[in-house]
């Protein structure tokens, strides 16, 4: 099965609201689109792929943040939205849409979110540490935000000029 194509940071559809995933779209199915995600985020060393990181304008997303035995974890959220969340967390972060840059990003420790499985029906799941934060990333990208925008201004004065310098060096297209 071919992989998907991962944009890179600046295409214009990593920073435009996804449409939300609509009860025509389940109906059609997409656990197909789940498994093409899954193997492009393996395939790429990724822990969570968001879908206008493929190029597809829609609010849905794939993790997998393994347990602390390494068992995996495989999660898809659909319209996903965060209903609560409590305490920081800072630590480095990356991103498949930005090649080679990992940058230090402060976020909520602990979330509940709410969203609809791959069948669309409702789930809610309550999340810490590294699979919080990676919840956040990727209902992130479903808002057409990205990391960048939640690092601090200093940092993301450096990660800019290193995506240049990346740019420049043919590594980052
Ligand atoms: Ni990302």
């Amino acid at each position: 099965m071919p992989l998907l194509k991962i944009v890179h940071y600046p295409e214009p559809v990593l920073l435009t609201v996804g449409r939300p995933v609509s009860d025509e779209m389940f109906a059609n199915g997409l656990a197909k689109t789940v498994d093409d995600m899954f193997e492009t985020m393996y395939a790429a060393g990724g822990v969570g792929l968001a879908a206008p990181q493929v190029g597809l304008s829609q609010r849905f997303f794939v993790m997998d943040v393994p347990d602390e035995d390494g068992k995996p974890n495989k999660l898809a959220f659909f319209n996903p939205e965060i209903l609560r969340v409590e305490g920081e967390q800072t630590g480095d972060e990356g991103c498949l849409s930005f090649p080679g840059l990992y940058q230090t990003v402060r976020r909520d420790m602990r979330v509940i979110v709410k969203a609809q499985d791959v069948q669309g029906t409702d789930i809610e799941l309550d999340l810490d540490g590294l699979a919080a934060r990676c919840v956040l990333h990727e209902t992130d990208h479903c808002d057409g935000i990205v990391f960048l925008d939640r690092m601090t201004v200093l940092k993301r004065e450096m990660a800019k000029r290193k995506i240049k310098r990346l740019q420049k060096t043919g590594k980052w297209e």
